[in-house]
């Protein structure tokens, strides 16, 4: 079990009062603002954009109220709206058969639309076959000929497309080069990594030059370590070539990393696209509030509206929460804030939620400590802590305070 056991019935030391003033409380007039793309300027120096930041006045892609069905009653997919910026990353996020697939394989023409229509700067593409699209692939099973060498993998998309030998054998390098595997020409499929017949399968669908690539799931097949890597790779590869990625995960930390907005789907409908931030800190349904990081979740009845603060009664207690949207009194609401959010023992009177609690539990997770509390009828209700140590005990059974800021909790509508 190592890092991660837990400690029943064992004394743990605990930061009490850790809480206190370490709360970074939200703004409630960000909420109403557009989705941005700010967030990319933001990086660390080494993956600083080279291209410019996607513009909004520049739609590569758009889908206007797509929808799809295989068997003429289901929507897999229902009136999707979706504009996708040039050289903007991308990201749909959502579970197992929420409709991803079927959304890229109607971009890339394998599928045809039931309903609406897709535009590729700004033409229709109904009756666009795939090939004339010109937009690269990359799937899960990198799917290259394994009869053919890498370097004959690469030409490939060249040949079809009639360049010529010599200006082939120059983009063969340029495209080895950018996914840092000079050299590798000779070599069969068979003979490389899985990572890099991934890179191989990355350069291929570079090596035309697109200035759109979809990629589906394409790091499902590595490991956790390879992944992380290539995560960076295929964002660096984005920005240096300046290409418009739409990427499909239904991993969220990957979405978080590589995109600048992520549109989360949910049974073929988006519940929202932000800002990998703005998605976090600011989820605007309650699906999204569940699928993306972890949320204390506390259902109640709205008793009283001021401005953008909201009461919400849960169990028999009076929880003050950012409302999400418009609430009127008696409406149905769930209450979301997140583990980190909440202080343990903060200062009496500092922040308008507080209650009394009790510990269930308390697990010890290296860099924090998870402790679930039973409050305001709530069996597991998780507060999440740093770990600095020499703050005190606190154990299984203990009565303790929480509390947390009203603007760090959304009320959100149920639906
Ligand atoms: N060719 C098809 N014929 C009938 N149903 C299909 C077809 N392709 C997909 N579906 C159905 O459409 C729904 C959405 O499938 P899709 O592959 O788009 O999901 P997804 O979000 O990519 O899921 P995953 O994360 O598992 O890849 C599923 O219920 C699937 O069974
Ligand atoms: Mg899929």
């Amino acid at each position: 079990m190592g890092f991660f056991a837990t400690m029943p019935g064992k004394g743990v030391r605990l930061p009490l009062g850790l809480g206190r003033g370490t709360n970074r409380p939200s703004r409630p007039d960000k909420k109403s603002e557009p989705p941005s793309i700010d967030a990319a300027s933001q990086e660390p120096r080494m993956l600083k954009r080279q291209t410019p930041l996607p513009s909004k006045d520049d739609v590569h892609v758009r889908f206007a109220g797509v929808s799809k069905t295989f068997d003429g009653t289901s929507k897999i997919v229902d009136d999707l709206d979706l504009d996708i910026y040039r050289t903007e990353f991308l990201t749909l996020l959502g579970p197992s058969g929420s409709g991803k697939t079927t959304c890229l394989m109607m971009l890339a023409g394998f599928e045809p639309t039931s309903g609406g229509s897709i535009f590729i700067n700004g033409e229709e593409v109904y009756n666009k076959p795939p090939h004339k699209r010109n937009i690269g692939m990359v799937f899960q099973n990198y799917a290259l000929f394994p009869n053919m060498t890498v370097g004959k993998n690469l030409a490939f998309p060249l040949e079809v497309r009639g360049v010529d030998t010599t200006e082939r054998s120059q983009r063969v390098a340029r495209a080895l080069d950018l996914v840092q595997l000079e050299g590798f020409e000779d070599r069969r499929p068979s003979q490389l990594s899985g990572g890099q017949q991934q890179r191989i399968a990355i350069a291929r669908a570079l090596v035309f030059e697109p200035d759109l690539v979809l990629m589906d799931e394409p790091l499902g097949a590595l490991d956790r370590t390879l992944r992380e890597e290539m995560q960076y790779e295929i964002r660096r590869i984005q920005r240096n070539v300046g290409v418009t990625m739409v990427y499909v995960t239904h991993d969220q930390q990957e979405a978080m990393v590589l995109s600048d907005r992520v549109a989360v789907f949910n049974e073929g409908r988006i519940q929202q696209v932000s800002d990998p931030e703005t998605l976090y800190e600011q989820p605007d349904a309650p699906f999204v509030s569940e699928f993306i990081g972890e949320n204390n979740h506390l259902p109640g009845l709205v008793s009283e509206v001021s401005d953008r603060v909201v009461s919400v009664i849960v169990g028999n207690a009076r929880v003050k929460a950012f409302g999400v949207g418009e609430f009127r009194v008696g409406d149905a609401s769930t209450v979301a804030i997140r583990p980190e959010r909440v202080a343990l023992s903060p200062e009496p009177g500092l922040y308008s939620n507080e209650f009394e609690a009790v510990v269930n539990d308390i697990v010890f997770l290296g860099d924090h400590l998870r402790i679930s509390v039973r409050v305001i009828g709530q069996d597991d209700f998780v507060v999440k802590i740093s770990n600095i140590l020499g703050h005190g005990l606190v154990l299984p059974g203990d009565r303790v305070t929480i509390g947390w800021s009203a603007l760090d909790c959304r009320a959100l509508a149920l639906e």
